[in-house]
């Protein structure tokens, strides 16, 4: 099993990942200290496109915490400078930098990270996860260490957490595409509506809030010309406070009325290009990391086929549609049941009444599959 990059939004009861225990070479005092910096950095998810959230905690002697940071948004301070910052001068001299993500090396729309930890003489840094960006790969480790800084990459569950965090940007650095959550929500037959279109209420009010958590933490949602035609659904954060993310809408005939609620404000772009390759092109232009696509059985299929899915959310709740119901992926049919795709299971959850299993993509790629035309 693998790791989801939105893992920490999951119920606490189910388990977030297979990998527990196992501290690496952390010891009690930086792993406690990686797992604040993790929380900190989460308060940034969803705010810092293009650039990935991070966050920083700084340690003294006995493992106390004395200052916090995250990065709250593109242009603004870096985690390990706001919690620089909260420090008196001087005060952070000798003192251990727990930090996400490694601390850059370049100069972007502010300076250096590294010079500043340099220039505050902190004695040790320890590294949650490697900057998958080509500018900064291991470079921020190496001139640390070089100046004579003990740099400690994390191992262990706190540094796969770490690195579960980045997956959106390490996808953006080297797919050049935003990483791909295709939510889809079913009857225990698969189904995600019934023959005349009526999908809303399959989940209930849990699976709904949760997808409200993932859209927050998100910054697109996706969704197709015949799912907003057929729920009119407004894909904003309601049930819990958070904040709306961009809504894309692929409609390459124009078909959506002006009338519909996705258009309620102008947080909104409609797309009408061909293929989802190029769809993706275009979001990646605009810096997004992360996109939510809340698909309905084409779409569904268009993303699996194109093989660009990261993360499947499927959600099942218990009821029957029955036959005439759309199937969740409209896809050619499998005779072999070895040649039917098959996914890794990431994790489950319980949510509410509902199940939700994580899967991962990547295993779509089959010849003998062929999506239906529409
Ligand atoms: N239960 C759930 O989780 C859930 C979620 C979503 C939807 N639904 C249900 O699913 C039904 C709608 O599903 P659907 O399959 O008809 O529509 P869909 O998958 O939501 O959207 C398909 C539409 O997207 C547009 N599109 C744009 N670019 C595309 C591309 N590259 N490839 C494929 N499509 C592209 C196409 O319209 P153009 O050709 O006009 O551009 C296509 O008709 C509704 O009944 C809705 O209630 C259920
Ligand atoms: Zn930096």
């Amino acid at each position: 099993m693998g790791i989801s990059a939105f893992a920490h939004l999951l119920p606490p009861a189910a388990p977030a990942s297979s990998t527990s225990g196992c501290a690496g070479v952390l010891d009690i005092s930086t792993a406690a200290p990686l797992h604040e910096a993790w929380r900190e950095a989460l308060k940034g998810i969803g705010r810092t496109h293009p650039n990935p959230p991070v966050g920083c905690v700084i340690v003294d002697d006995d493992g106390t915490i004395i200052a916090r940071g995250f990065h709250e948004k593109a242009g603004e301070r870096h985690a390990e400078i706001k919690a620089l910052d909260a420090l008196a001068p001087g005060a952070a001299r000798g003192k251990t930098v727990v930090v996400t993500l490694e601390p850059c090396t370049h100069h972007g729309r502010t300076p250096p990270c590294v010079d500043r930890l340099l220039d505050e003489g902190v004695s040790r840094v320890v590294v949650g996860a490697i900057d998958p960006n080509p500018r900064v790969h291991q470079q921020g480790v190496r001139r640390l260490r070089a100046a004579g800084v003990d740099v400690v990459i994390a191992e262990g569950a706190d540094a796969l957490r770490c690195q579960a965090l980045i997956a959106p940007f390490a996808t953006t650095q080297q797919l050049a595409r935003p990483y791909v959550v295709l939510k889809t929500a079913t009857s225990l037959d698969g189904k995600v509506a019934t023959r005349t279109g009526s999908s809303r209420g399959i989940t209930g009010p849990a699976s709904r809030a949760l997808v409200h958590a993932l859209r927050d933490a998100v910054d697109a949602v996706v969704v197709g010309a015949d799912t907003v035609l057929a729920d009119d659904p407004a894909l904003t954060v309601r049930d819990l406070p958070g904040r709306d993310p961009l809504r894309v809408i692929l409609d390459r005939h124009a078909r959506v009325p002006r009338s519909a609620r996705v258009f309620a404000d102008d947080n909104v772009c409609v797309l009408g290009l061909a293929s989802i390759s190029d769809v993706l092109k275009e979001l990646h232009r605009r810096g997004l990391l992360a996109v939510l696509v809340e698909a309905g059985p084409r779409l569904a299929a268009a993303f699996l086929q194109a093989d660009v899915v990261d993360e499947l959310w499927w959600f099942h709740a218990p009821l029957l549609v029955g036959n005439d119901g759309l199937s969740a992926v409209d896809f050619g049919q499998v005779d072999h049941i070895q040649q039917a795709p098959r996914f890794d299971v990431v994790t489950r959850a319980e949510v509410g009444n509902d199940g939700l299993t994580v899967l991962g993509g990547g295993l779509w790629q089959r010849p003998t599959l062929s999506v239906r035309a529409g």
